[in-house]
């Protein structure tokens, strides 16, 4: 997985049909998902649930691209392993769900995979400061986790702010809630190179139905590539 800044959508399967998970990955990936993103909730640090590690390494044969493991659980620290063995390519933990950012991701690098922290909207940039050396990704919340088709939180400036912090470094900004063709286009200004997007994504297709899919996608594609 070498790093590389252009635009990936990464749709979130948190809005594929749950009874048929392995034919949803395919059918976003054969239309053009460049990741797969994975909500794991854990109905304390949100309220919701969602996916265990056996589930996200029932996926894992699945999934061609890269397997992007957002976990909005709390504790992290004693899953990290799990979602390792699950087959996880980035595994992003939420600065807001304990009090040892640090660690979580030298734990999350030690396990081999990519790291992420993902910021609720109301986390300012400079708190991942001084993880910036050390992160693979920086995901953006632009709703407030927990559910799927919420309404658009606008984080453009703390997109920007972000950018200009990492300068140089490999490091990418995800961007994650509420994305769509009328939303993607300030985030890409800003300097955001991954957008999830479930709804957006899976809105009237189907397994049966999947190039709908691969319009979904092209319409925000094209909404900030024109
Ligand atoms: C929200 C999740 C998102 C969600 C995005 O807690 O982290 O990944 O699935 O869904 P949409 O694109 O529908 O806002
Ligand atoms: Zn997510």
């Amino acid at each position: 997985m070498a790093f590389d800044r252009s635009v990936k959508i990464a749709p979130s399967i948190l809005s594929a049909d749950f009874a048929n998970f392995g034919a949803e990955i395919r059918a976003i990936e054969d239309h053009g998902a460049d990741w797969v993103h994975v909500d794991v909730m854990d109905g304390h640090f949100v309220p919701n649930l969602t996916f265990g590690p056996p589930a996200v390494k029932a996926f894992r044969p699945h999934v061609k691209t890269v397997m992007d493991v957002h976990l909005m659980i709390s504790p992290v620290d004693p899953y990290i392993d799990a979602y390792a063995d699950a087959g996880a390519d980035v595994l992003t933990a939420h600065i807001e769900a304990g009090p040892h950012i640090h660690r979580t991701v030298q734990a999350i690098k030690a396990a081999g995979m990519k790291a992420g922290v993902a910021l609720n909207p109301g986390t300012p940039a400079e708190s991942v400061q001084h993880l910036l050396d050390m992160v693979d990704l920086i995901c953006v919340m632009t709703v407030n986790p927990g559910f799927g088709g919420q309404k658009f939180i606008d984080m453009a400036d703390k997109v920007r702010a972000l950018r200009s912090m990492i300068g140089d470094r490999p490091v990418h900004i995800e961007i994650d809630g509420g994305v769509d063709p009328n939303t993607a286009p300030k985030l890409v200004e800003a300097g955001a190179d991954v957008l999830v997007a479930g709804s957006a994504v899976f809105k009237g297709g189907s397994v049966d139905k999947p190039e709908v899919y691969g319009q979904n996608m092209d319409a925000i594609r094209k909404s900030f590539s024109v």
